[in-house]
């Protein structure tokens, strides 16, 4: 788990983490948690979190990291198309919020296509 602070408190969060502890899923990880307090928005901390999160996977001998984004949701996708990520997938109706199903954009981010801004591999 990854935090960034911001006058004291946390700010925003993300965690990397195996999907499974069998040999044949350890190429792979998931990215989840990534959230920024509301009023810390737009200022760069969700990137810095995410990109450390990813580096650590990628240091960790993964050469591959998914996750799945509820939509709409365009400030989540902008984060992720700018760091490499494509999708490769929908899950319809993955989330019932609210009094309505939200579908589950799948993306994948393979190592060799990874763009950082703020944190240097
Ligand atoms: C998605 C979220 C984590 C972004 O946090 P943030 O700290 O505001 O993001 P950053 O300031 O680091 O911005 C990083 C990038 O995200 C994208 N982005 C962020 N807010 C955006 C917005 N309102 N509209 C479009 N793109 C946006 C941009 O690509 C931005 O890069 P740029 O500033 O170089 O243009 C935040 O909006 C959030 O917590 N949302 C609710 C929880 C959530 O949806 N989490 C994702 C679950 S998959």
């Amino acid at each position: 788990m990854f935090g960034n602070f911001a006058e004291g408190e946390l700010a925003a969060t993300a965690a990397v983490g195996y999907t499974s502890k069998f040999p044949s899923s350890r190429h792979k990880m998931v990215i989840w948690g990534v959230f920024t307090s509301p009023r810390y928005r737009r200022q760069g901390l969700s990137r810095q979190v995410v990109e450390s999160a990813i580096q650590h996977a990628f240091s960790n001998g993964v050469n591959r990291v998914n996750l799945q984004v509820y939509v709409p949701n365009e400030p989540a996708l902008g984060l992720y198309k700018s760091i490499g990520f494509v999708e490769y997938g929908v899950e319809p109706s993955a989330v019932y919020l609210d009094g309505q199903y939200h579908d589950g954009v799948l993306m994948t981010l393979v190592k060799k296509q990874a763009t950082f801004k703020k944190v240097r591999c």
